[in-house]
């Protein structure tokens, strides 16, 4: 198919080179340099139309080991990269987890890293790695929103899944945080544009102090209970964060987690449905490594993770492989 596309593209486009070079730009004696310059452009076009195929065509196969207690539903581990990596730094880290071992059959693992490296992760991370965005504009397609990455160009490269309501944006470093409303839209958007969605929700630390966790994040998952269709949560993961959990080092402790995780499943049965929050998968995530995955994952209610800092590291494996087994 690629090697017939080839010939198609480059023999058009070597023919039409050639009559403009030779005919329109050199002199007509000078056929050498008319050739030369059409075959040059003409393998331009085939890289131009055949480069995002081959992001994810490239991919190497990893391995999945049978070994992994099928639950009610499968774990997502995700890594969140936030704003960190340079093109080297990166390379290095695909290098590392390509050859970090199998990944248990009972877990989906997904990398949302920042978008300019979206391409190089596509073509050159293992395929039973998923690769997504950390965040998307609530702009439906096309249009004037400069600097805004859509979900529809997100899903166009190849991505599957995105990060949307995480607590740095709806905090906002030093811009305007993202309010519940624009959260819940932005993930109907992208759930519409064909991704799947990990929708961030939890508590500040006086808030928990306040006694007020479920408040928040029923708060949070207002909004979205209202825009969403029930076929919609097929493709959506909630991810409990206690913001003051994430990057601190401190971690909720598995019961802690186990409790928030359970009556955000029970919101979720009284104000969606008994199916839906069966079947919803909740990912615990603030400071969440190697050393605390294990039991963490092991409550009933966590059904996967977000992870930070250590999804940076060769550690980002040792949380996969705690899944129970
Ligand atoms: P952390 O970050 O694992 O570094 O705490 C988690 C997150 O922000 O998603």
């Amino acid at each position: 198919m690629c090697v017939v596309a080839y010939l198609y593209y480059t023999g058009i486009s070597f023919f039409l080179c050639l009559v403009y070079f030779h005919y329109c730009t050199f002199p007509s004696e000078n056929l050498l340099n008319s050739i030369l310059f059409s075959l040059s452009l003409s393998s331009s076009a085939y890289s131009f139309c055949y480069y995002r195929a081959e992001l994810q065509a490239n991919r190497p196969d990893g391995t999945a080991c049978a070994s992994g207690v099928e639950g009610p539903r499968k774990y997502l581990i995700g890594g969140n990269w936030k704003c960190n990596g340079t093109w080297d730094a990166n390379d290095d880290r695909v290098t590392m987890f390509n050859s970090a071992g199998a990944i248990p059959a009972n877990v989906e693992v997904v990398l949302c890293v920042t978008d300019i490296y979206i391409p190089m992760l596509l073509q050159s991370i293992r395929k039973d790695i998923a690769v997504g965005g950390q965040n998307c504009g609530v702009n439906k397609g096309n249009g004037a929103c400069t600097g805004e990455t859509g979900s529809h160009q997100l899903k166009d490269i190849g991505c599957t899944w995105v990060i949307v309501g995480h607590s740095e944006r709806r905090e906002g470093f030093g811009m305007a945080g993202e309010t519940v409303g624009l959260c819940a839209d932005k993930c109907k958007v992208a759930i519409d544009n064909g991704l799947n969605v990990m929708f961030a929700i939890g508590e500040k630390k006086e808030e928990r102090e306040g006694g007020t966790t479920m408040d928040v994040c029923a708060s949070q998952l207002e909004p979205l209970a209202k825009i969403l269709d029930a076929k919609d949560w097929e493709k959506v993961a909630i991810a409990y964060e206690p913001v003051w959990a994430i990057g601190t080092g401190l971690t909720a402790t598995p019961e802690m987690a186990q409790e928030t995780h359970k009556n955000i499943r029970d919101w979720v049965s009284t104000n969606v449905s008994p199916e839906i929050a069966t079947a919803v998968r909740i990912q615990y995530g603030g400071s969440m490594k190697g050393a605390n995955a294990k039991d963490l994952l092991a409550q009933p209610d966590i059904d996967g993770g977000l992870i930070g800092g250590a999804s940076l590291q060769a550690d980002f494996f040792n949380v996969i492989n705690g899944v129970p087994k």
